[in-house]
């Protein structure tokens, strides 16, 4: 019998792969950029299975230009805002992605974030490199304490609880705004809720972004929320950049009507070299790294590809984001 066809939109760390190769006719995208989208459609034309990442749109043309055998679309992330997974239920394909095993990893890294932000680190590091540094001095560089200040959190999920756990170790207050989030966990995680996102902009010293791109957070962060906050503030984002209106922020940032944001995402996504927000001082911005752990990235790998497998099977995918997909089976 031959083996499934599957298209692998770029190469994804070798756990992964060794699960897909001896189970099917793979085809992977090798280069470094996403495959164009004209190739794309002619790349998965006739595939059984598709595992993708999150820098490729997979829409209902991408479905019908695979076709009926198309059975399973596996998303090498947590997030699925690439994918429209509405028109994959109407097809009844099921969308697989990578929950829970990242979680600590990306609030490592929005940890990270924080502290080189309160702390100038990049700043400190570009004015040691231009020879800037001719003595100690009181006034050189001075930063925020994270100890003793407060951290909102916006959204409280899987992440957003991790973050929780590392501020109560650096002695931080914690609040958080979820309206989904049940408030006896918050509690427990010692957070203490806030009704509205005003109330936490309004008295965060940190504001950390861990809610899900959608149509309701689309540029949730924007001149608006962003002139409730502190002139002291500084804002994270590890979620998607879609969420912060990019425009908003840069007036925001230049205008001092807050501190410093520091970004692991950003819209658009790459930002360009010469973007004006990379011009700006009290700005951070990596690339999209959160997750990037080699432990990390090669779970994600092998879940994308259980989830890959299981859909080629005809079992139900172990991370399934459409389960509704099943009951109209
Ligand atoms: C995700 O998984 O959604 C992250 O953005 C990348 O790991």
């Amino acid at each position: 019998m031959s083996k499934p066809k599957v298209f692998v939109t770029r190469a994804i760390p070798k756990g992964g792969m060794e699960l897909i190769r001896p189970a099917c006719d793979a085809e992977v995208w090798a280069e470094d950029l996403p495959p164009p989208r004209p190739v794309l459609l002619e790349k998965v034309r006739g595939v059984d299975g598709l595992l993708c990442l999150l820098t490729d749109l997979i829409d209902g043309e991408v479905m019908d230009a695979a076709g009926p055998s198309l059975r399973v679309i596996s998303n090498h992330a947590v997030g699925y805002d690439n994918i429209d997974v509405a028109a994959a239920t109407e097809r009844g394909i099921p969308v697989g992605n990578t929950p829970g095993i990242l979680t600590e990893t990306t609030a490592d890294f929005a940890f990270a974030l924080l502290m080189a932000a309160a702390r100038r680190v990049a700043e400190g590091a570009d004015y040691v490199r231009a020879g800037k540094w001719r003595t100690w001095g009181p006034m050189i560089l001075l930063g925020y304490d994270v100890h003793g200040a407060t951290l909102g959190l916006v959204g409280m999920g899987r992440i957003g609880q991790a973050m929780a756990r590392r501020a109560a170790g650096f002695g931080m207050k914690v609040i958080y705004y979820d309206p989904y989030f049940d408030a006896s966990r918050g509690a427990a995680a010692g957070a203490e809720e806030r009704d509205t996102l005003d109330a936490l902009l309004a008295e965060a010293d940190f504001i950390s972004l861990h809610v899900p791109l959608t149509k309701e957070t689309h540029h949730l962060i924007d001149a608006r929320a962003l002139g409730k906050m502190k002139t002291t503030a500084v804002l994270i984002n590890t979620s998607r950049g879609p969420i912060v209106d990019t425009e908003a922020l840069y007036d925001a940032l230049t205008a001092r009507r807050i501190a410093y944001a520091a970004l692991d995402v950003t819209d658009p996504e790459p930002l360009p070299a010469d973007h004006k927000l990379l011009a700006l001082p009290n700005c951070l911005v990596a690339p999209h790294i959160a997750s990037a752990s080699w432990a990390t990235r090669t779970r994600m790998a092998v879940m994308a590809a259980e989830n890959l497998l299981a859909g080629l099977r005809g079992e139900r995918l172990p991370n399934c984001v459409n389960p509704e997909v099943y009951g109209s089976r």
